[in-house]
């Protein structure tokens, strides 16, 4: 018997970064959205502990992914089995495959949609039906975007990301453009401390308090669907430090402007740039006119649902 489960990517449609806190992490201000770009993890009981991989991304980003204990979705089994201890729950006999749809290091949280897509796969394989507060907890010991994975659909993140809050919306079109290299998370975040060294604590404390009136605003485009007016209320504090270290993304950025997105930004600490779209029709001529010009985009849809079964 196998179990097999899927999470979505997400993008970040407004990322504000805060103040370094005293365990490394950066407060944040962040309005997920889960897209229709989904991570499927399977698994069954196995003598020995097993990974497989396989997926649409590029060939080198699919060789990089851990086989070992480390990867993410050995931790959700290992997580699982300590929150609820029986014989024959071990980490050390499962055989996982992985089909990856999401980059590696592309900052549309891949690897936290494994972790989040192994927990329910595994929750169901050993028998166990763990509260959605009890999952978003064990997620949140996993890394910060694994609670989104969890829920999907949109939310205001904030802490290190993981206290969330569903915001209700509309379907929106996108297109990702994907990089063939990834992102260090950690060192785009340390690029930005070294960048804002001589920041005033009140200041970095502004990038993510009192953030009401803007997120009223965003909230209000995302219920009525309205792709233009919430175009302009998009921004990513990581954006330029992505684009420094890998300044080909600010070719892409005006790229898709130039062909008439509604806006491009970089997702999260980068390298995939989204792009907005009028609608599914606009989407697919802007994937298409991106495509031409040499870029590997695809469309996707927002508002997906977050980590379950099948
Ligand atoms: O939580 P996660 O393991 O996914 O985070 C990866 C890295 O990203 C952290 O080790 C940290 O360097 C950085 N990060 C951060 N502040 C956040 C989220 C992530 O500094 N809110």
């Amino acid at each position: 018997m196998s179990s097999v489960a899927s999470a979505p990517g997400k993008l970040n449609l407004l990322f504000r970064v805060g103040e370094t806190r005293p365990d490394g992490y950066h407060e944040v201000f962040s309005v997920y959205q889960a897209v229709s770009i989904r991570e499927h993890v399977q698994v069954e009981r196995s003598a020995r502990s097993g990974l497989v991989v396989g997926g649409s991304i590029f060939r080198a980003q699919l060789d990089m992914v851990p086989r070992d204990g480390s990867n993410l979705v050995f931790r959700a089994a290992e997580s699982l089995a300590r929150a609820f201890p029986e014989p024959g729950r071990d980490s050390n006999q499962l055989k996982f495959e992985i089909e990856k749809s999401i980059p590696l290091l592309g900052g549309m949280a891949g690897g936290s949609a494994d972790a989040a897509a192994a927990l329910i796969a595994v929750a169901e394989l050993w028998g166990i039906q763990p509260t959605p507060a009890q999952l978003l907890q064990l997620g949140a010991t996993l890394g910060s975007d694994v609670p989104f994975a969890l829920l999907g659909g949109t939310a205001l993140g904030t802490g290190r990301g993981e206290v969330l809050s569903q915001l209700p919306s509309q379907t929106f079109d996108w297109v990702l453009v994907f990089a063939a290299e990834g992102l260090s998370t950690p060192e785009v975040f340390r690029a930005l401390d070294a960048e804002r060294r001589d920041w005033k604590p009140e200041q970095l404390a502004s990038r993510t308090s009192q953030r009401e009136i803007e997120l009223e605003t965003i909230k209000a485009c995302l219920s009525a669907g309205d792709a233009s007016s919430l175009a302009k209320l998009l921004e990513n504090d990581l954006q330029p430090i992505a684009c420094q270290l890998l300044p080909h993304l600010s070719e892409t950025l005006k790229a898709g402007l130039g062909l008439g997105a509604l806006h491009a930004q970089v997702s999260g600490s980068g390298p995939t740039v989204f792009l907005l779209a009028e609608s599914a029709s606009h989407a697919e001529s802007l994937r298409a006119e991106m495509c031409k010009l040499g870029y590997l985009a695809v469309t996707a849809t927002g508002n997906a649902p977050g980590a379950r079964l099948g």
